[in-house]
């Protein structure tokens, strides 16, 4: 194995593999699929998934990304549940892979992250490149974090690209992926301004001058598109491309997993 060999980061959303109105509820057909073409791509990839109806409505119930409170009863204990929660959700998606006899393994990242007033520190990421020099995909998620301070939060699967892309070391990252539930984002169009149009290209620093149409996007515990859109900007600043593409059009992940052309939006890094 090349220490430079070529990886992408996918994250699942959590909106996409769960329904977000209804608790606990998965969209298992969108899960196979997505599985099976991950599984069918056979690259090198890290695999990231949110927390959708399994994570937020948990963290939400017990304010876990505001941090200790205690006049919230029985938050330590909602912590723990989220974190429970957490793992279900990914037993079922490391259980897909498994019927299809397709190594991966679940990587925790509540036990690889912590933080430090705010600040996310990465504790050693070994086990993520073995587990990729063995070919096995390593699978984190959307979790709970501890804070040296005596408290904790949550860190989104966003989170957990961006400090990958910022320390993790052995293989070369060449490319961000998000599959979420549209093709990507949208910008208000000028001429007729009731309809919306895709970027289906833009430079990183193109991002903060676009006209982003507002397409009802649900507030989440971990900030929904704005905070997405934060992420993209740090990510780039890495030098790494991101693509956002839509995971509910069949063959979609495959073909991002593969370099092929989808209507979706490519962010391009400046050079
Ligand atoms: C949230 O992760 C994790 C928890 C709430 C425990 P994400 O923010 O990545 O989840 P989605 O993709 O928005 O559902």
């Amino acid at each position: 194995m090349k220490a430079n060999k070529n990886l992408s980061l996918l994250k699942l959303g959590g909106g996409l593999l769960t329904d977000k109105n209804q608790p606990y509820s998965l969209r298992k057909d969108i899960i196979r699929s997505s599985v099976r073409q991950i599984i069918e791509a056979d690259e090198k990839i890290i695999l990231i998934h949110g927390g959708g109806s399994f994570g937020h409505p948990l963290a939400k119930k017990y304010k876990v990304s505001g941090g200790l409170d205690k006049s919230i009863p029985n938050q330590v204990l909602g912590v723990a549940e989220t974190h429970h929660s957490m793992i279900k959700f990914n037993n079922h998606i490391i259980n897909n892979f498994l019927e299809s006899n397709y190594p991966v393994l679940s990587i925790q990242p509540s036990s690889v992250f912590i933080r430090d007033s705010q600040v996310t520190y990465t504790n050693s990421l070994d086990v993520i490149k073995t587990a990729l020099d063995l070919n096995i995909i390593p699978i984190l998620y959307g979790d709970i974090i501890l804070d040296r301070q005596g408290s904790f939060s949550i860190i989104s699967g966003d989170q957990i690209i961006l400090e990958l892309c910022n320390n993790f070391t052995g293989y070369h990252i060449s490319k961000v992926i998000f599959a979420m539930e549209s093709d990507g984002l949208y910008i208000v169009d000028e001429i007729e301004s009731e309809n919306c149009k895709l970027v289906t290209e833009c430079y990183a620093d193109e991002l903060d001058t676009l006209n982003l149409a507002d397409l009802g996007q649900k507030i989440d515990v971990t900030g929904g598109i704005k905070s997405k859109l934060d992420i993209i900007k740090s990510v780039c600043k890495t030098k790494i491309p991101v693509q956002l593409i839509n995971g509910l059009i069949e063959g979609n992940i495959y073909k991002s997993l593969k370099n092929q052309n989808i209507n979706c939006t490519n962010i391009l890094i400046n050079e």
